[in-house]
């Protein structure tokens, strides 16, 4: 299997044989870290991330794979480029792509939340990126998926569950109440992956948090494929019921775009009317002794408490490490000679 040259907007994508793939050499390189296994795999060659919203791990973890491949990976914003915008006069993408691709081996990009005017065109900007990109474009976070947080997640089950102990296992997706006014990316992945991989689907939020009706369709079509279920619920507590993973993030209502515009402090008012909706240790007392998982940031006191977030179950920061060992990986099978 070759996944040379291949682009990574979402983990639906890619098949399930190319994502354990990455998932196994992910665990390889974990193991090898300290090797020279894999430390020459981008030897002089550099990788653009490209972000128009902040980040603590992905820069952090994209650089430091980087650097164990033996490469580099470059940080660029769009304020430091001329580029063609609704407002201004710039270089289309077409030719910033064309560009990039000719010096970097691989171009990541970031843009959600209040970098675009309505659910899509982060993911539409990542698509014509990659049409004129001759290296893989990954995204690092955009407004439907965040595929490299999924594989990460995916990981961490693998590690504390057990890779084939995942059949039938119930995933809470729950929404938590919170300031930050977060995108759909990472729950929506969370979910893609989840059920390829056999597991049940809970998702819970209150009345009118609604995700992406495309993304809830293919997550009930690859549960039902794997005879599983997706369920939906808005109950804050009776969703907990024999859990044995619990997500619980905030996600912004899709009112939050309107008229082109991102309606940040009318979103976080909307959330906090709902603090019913935190995850903790009274209502994880109602799961199958569940693991706990979350992204990050973890906005405390809000999707979750702190008894929770830094309990035995909480799996956060392998997870978070995770986000290092399955982006050398990705690096390496699609920008590398890795296989
Ligand atoms: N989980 C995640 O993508 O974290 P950052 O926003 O800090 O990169």
């Amino acid at each position: 299997m070759s996944l040379k040259g291949k682009h990574l907007l979402c983990t639906q994508d890619w098949s399930r044989q190319e994502l354990e793939r990455v998932l196994e050499l992910a665990e390889d390189m974990k193991r090898e870290r300290w090797t020279d296994k894999y430390a020459h795999v981008l030897d002089r060659r550099t990788f653009f991330m490209f972000f128009y919203n902040p980040s603590v791990r992905t820069r952090q973890s994209f650089e430091c794979a980087a650097t164990e491949l033996g490469g580099h990976a470059q940080f660029l914003e769009p304020k430091s480029m001329r580029l063609k915008t609704s407002q201004s006069a710039g270089e289309t993408v077409e030719d910033a792509s064309k560009v990039m691709s000719r010096y970097a081996c691989g171009i990541g990009i970031r843009i959600l939340e209040d970098k675009i005017g309505a659910y899509g065109q982060g993911h539409e900007l990542c698509e014509e990126y990659a049409r004129w990109s001759d290296v893989p474009i990954v995204s690092m976070a955009h407004d439907k998926f965040h595929p490299c947080q999924g594989l990460a997640d995916m990981q961490g089950l693998w590690q504390h569950l057990g890779r084939d102990r995942l059949e039938g296992k119930k995933l809470l997706q729950v929404w938590g109440h919170g300031a930050l006014a977060r995108s759909w990316c990472s729950v929506q992945e969370s979910m893609l992956i989840c059920s390829r991989f056999g597991m049940d689907i809970t998702l819970a939020h209150p009345e009118g948090y609604d995700l992406d009706p495309e993304v809830l369709a293919q997550v009930e079509k690859n549960c039902a494929e794997n005879g599983r279920e997706l369920e939906i619920s808005n109950d804050p507590v009776r969703c907990y019921d024999g859990a044995h993973v619990v997500y619980s993030r905030n996600w912004m209502h899709p009112d939050t775009y309107e008229d082109g515009e991102f309606h940040k402090a009318e979103e976080i008012e909307r959330a906090l009317a709902h603090p019913e909706w935190i995850c903790d240790e009274k209502k994880m007392k109602r799961t199958d002794d569940a693991l706990f998982t979350h992204p990050m940031p973890i906005d405390r006191g809000h999707e979750v408490s702190d008894a929770v977030a830094s309990g035995r179950r909480s799996i956060i920061y392998d997870v978070a490490e995770n986000r290092l060992h399955v982006q050398k990986a990705i690096m390496a099978l699609t920008m590398g000679d890795v296989r």
